[in-house]
């Protein structure tokens, strides 16, 4: 008798600037994968899906994030201190949530995780006058002490448009989200990530935010769905 094998679990993440329309993507992906709708995929139902976030509620690093970005007003501050606590939390969060679901063949959708740590800490690093290869460098080294995820897909949009977006809920209070000029220089970062990162270690794919809901939401099943049946 053949066994059935069961397939692997597969994690990725969705990333960009804040107000971009990550949670947004992340929780249309999610209503998809859970859905009753016949055109999804069996493959995709033998997966239980996790869907969580960065910074975690699980870690003091992550608790004392929160507090930083409610409590700064200049974008610049602290930069290596929040990105010494973003690996802190990321390392934990993987430790005691991704690498466990990934065992039990989840599917793990991550709003936010490293490339934030690159686009923005690195912003942050530049600002403070840090020689911009050295701050770079200084991310990359953190980075290849955690595990990557399949790929990452990168939501561009530009800053004023997701300032609007944040003023319209309420929202564009914290730390990073107020200043138009430092998010637009975020948005940059991600993009220049592409050529920067080393291809094979990190799969990066950028959809513009800029378009339907929708749209994102189809653009972005259709690289998931490239990168699961390419494993
Ligand atoms: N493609 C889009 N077009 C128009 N509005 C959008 C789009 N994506 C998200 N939004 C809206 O923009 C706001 C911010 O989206 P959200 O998903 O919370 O962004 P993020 O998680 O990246 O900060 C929300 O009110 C959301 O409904
Ligand atoms: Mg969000």
């Amino acid at each position: 008798m053949t066994k059935q094998k069961l397939p692997r679990g597969l994690w990725f993440d969705i990333d960009g600037i804040d107000g971009a329309g990550k949670t947004t993507l992340v929780s249309l992906l999610h209503r998809f994968f859970c859905g009753l709708d016949d055109s999804v995929k069996m493959e995709f139902k033998k997966h239980p899906i996790v869907h969580t976030k960065e910074p975690t509620y699980i870690t003091e690093a992550g608790q004392n994030i929160r507090r930083i970005l409610q409590t700064d007003s200049n974008p610049v501050e602290n930069g290596e201190l929040l990105l010494n606590l973003y690996f802190e939390d990321r390392k934990i969060h993987q430790d005691k949530l991704i690498t466990p679901a990934l065992e039990q063949r989840c599917l793990v959708i991550n709003d936010r995780g490293e490339l934030s740590s690159f686009a923005y800490q690195w912003e942050q690093l530049k600002q403070a006058e840090i020689d911009q290869e050295k701050a770079f460098d200084m991310i990359f080294e953190r980075s290849q002490k955690v595990k990557r995820p399949s790929f990452y897909i990168v939501i561009d949009t530009p800053a004023d448009i997701a300032i609007e977006r944040m003023r319209r809920e309420g929202r564009g209070t914290q730390k990073f989200e107020k200043d138009l000029a430092f998010l637009e220089k975020v948005r940059k970062n991600y993009l220049e990530l592409q050529v920067k990162l080393p291809k094979e270690k990190y799969n990066i794919k950028v959809i513009s935010g800029n378009q339907q809901k929708e749209q994102v939401f189809q653009q972005a099943l259709a690289y998931f769905k490239g990168e699961y049946y390419k494993r």
